[in-house]
């Protein structure tokens, strides 16, 4: 029998996904995942409860839209593709049903520069998409929008997208943007909150790039602007 190519991707995606459930991003078998290959990318198959899935589930496909494997690609294989195809500077997109996230989404919100944090997703807000039934291209022309300068964004009655240069990356942000999403509800008990003006996200957002704020810090390249470890 000859190897599953992408062994190690197909395992670090399934541990992704368990993670997003077990992390309170996502529940049940809802959500996806995808990770750029050589020739195309990985995604989850559909309808199948993460618990249940081993490598050889996860589908491989082109960015023509064929596919490899026996399992059919999840119903949300174009915005994963058309999201891998536009943008070349992230390797994962993460979907998810979080349920403060969604929250939002139901109501068409997307969250505000109300906490600094807002930041990391890469603007002064993380939008929110259009509904478009799942699945369509219209969803995914309208997420694709939605993410233009961004790293995440809601989508409208449904839940969540999140980007990111690994698995890592992509389910850390997943769990910011929950959080976000959860203050920003709370914070709204006591009416609209204080949103900071473009100008001090834009502060932030420089900062964060100086500090390589969410980046482990190499000695050999500390970065400006922070504490030095004693000599
Ligand atoms: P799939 O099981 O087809 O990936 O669908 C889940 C989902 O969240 C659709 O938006």
């Amino acid at each position: 029998m000859t190897q599953l190519a992408n062994l190690t991707e197909r395992r670090a995606i399934i541990d992704a996904c368990l993670a997003m459930n077990r992390l309170g991003v996502n529940q049940g078998a809802s959500g996806n995942l995808s990770m750029r290959i050589a020739d195309g990318f990985l995604v989850t198959p559909t309808s199948l409860p993460y618990d249940e899935m081993t490598p050889e589930d996860i589908v491989a496909m082109g960015f023509d839209g064929t596919y490899v494997g026996a399992r059919r690609p999840s119903s949300e294989w174009r915005f994963h593709r058309d999201i891998l195809r536009a943008r070349a500077d992230v390797d994962v997109v993460l979907h998810a049903h979080p349920t403060f996230a969604t929250a939002l989404a139901v109501h068409g919100h997307g969250i505000p520069s109300f906490h600094y944090m807002v930041a990391l997703a890469g603007g002064d807000s993380i939008r929110c998409a259009p509904y478009a039934t799942f699945g369509t291209q219209e969803l995914s022309d309208h997420a694709l929008a939605a993410l233009d300068g961004r790293l995440a964004c809601l989508l409208a009655n449904h839940g969540m997208i999140v980007l990111g240069k690994s698995v890592k990356a992509a389910l850390a942000l997943a769990v910011e943007v929950e959080t976000l999403a959860r203050q920003y509800l709370y914070a709204q008990q006591l009416g609209e909150p204080v949103i900071l003006p473009p100008a001090e996200i834009a502060r932030v957002a420089e900062k964060m790039r100086r500090m390589k704020y969410g980046q482990p810090i190499d000695d050999n390249d500390a970065p400006e602007d922070t504490a030095r470890p004693r000599a």
